[in-house]
């Protein structure tokens, strides 16, 4: 594992330059697989970086196939708390990314239809040529995407119930009372898949998480500790 001790904002640029190298080399031919994202408070200089790249021009935009690590459940993609509209948002349109090009969990989908659905995602996933770069926050409990802890590390993509201290977190939309208490998200599994992993982790909130992926036991109990396993990960941090 790759420590990277730096700020948010130097980690931004320097990730939103590799992505951008990475999208030139997808345009010639000579890189395969898509990315994987996160939404959260913690990518959003790396979206800023992108944006201001794809207006200088520099962001081969059009050679993504790009999939999301999570959506709330139910909820519509045009619900503003929708992980789909804060991508709209803060990536796809500014940079013009298509929809053709853009595979998401889908909140309305109906109950009776979530294990074809989920099922269809990892089959796209490897359609796209597996995921080349997968990006992740982390939750303050350690939870990647919404793999709260206990998840089991060969999970796939699932509905999930969100942790209460993931919905008592600031900033939960219409918080524990009345945000949603459901999820669609990639496994622990699927995100161990990735040919290469880059966890973004910011402040005192993440300090306990961070610690845990640096010298704590792998254990379900801090599913972020799973990134221990993975030959080829970079932590981008401030913590510790
Ligand atoms: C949500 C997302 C995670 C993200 C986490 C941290 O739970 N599902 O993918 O890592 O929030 O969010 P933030 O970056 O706002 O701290």
């Amino acid at each position: 594992m790759k420590w990277m001790m730096t700020s948010e904002e130097a980690a931004a640029e320097e990730l939103a330059q590799r992505v951008c190298v990475w999208a030139a080399a997808r345009r010639r031919g000579s890189a395969s697989g898509a990315l994987l994202l996160p939404t959260g408070s913690t990518p959003l200089p790396l979206y800023g970086a992108l944006r201001q790249l794809a207006a200088q021009g520099s962001l081969a935009t059009e050679a993504w196939p790009s999939f999301n690590l999570d959506e709330y459940w139910p909820c519509a993609a045009s619900d503003p708390i929708s992980f789909r509209s804060f991508m709209d948002r803060e990536l796809f349109a500014p940079c013009g990314i298509a929809d053709e090009q853009i595979a998401f969990l889908d909140g309305t989908c109906p109950e009776a239809e979530l294990a074809d659905h989920c099922a269809a995602y990892e089959d796209s996933m490897r359609a796209a040529g597996g995921i080349e770069l997968a990006v992740v926050g982390v939750g303050v409990n350690g939870h990647l995407a919404f793999n709260e802890p206990g998840t089991p590390w060969d999970s796939r993509t699932r509905r999930v119930a969100l942790a209460q201290t993931t919905r008592a977190r600031p900033g939960f939309p219409g918080g524990t009372e009345h945000g949603p208490s459901e999820a669609l998200t990639v496994g622990i599994g699927t995100i161990l898949d990735a040919r290469e992993i880059v966890l973004l982790a910011f402040g005192e909130a993440k300090a306990e998480a961070v610690r845990q992926l640096r010298e704590g036991k792998a254990s379900e109990e801090w599913p972020v500790t799973a990134l221990q396993t993975h030959p080829k990960v970079t932590v981008f941090t401030d913590c510790c």
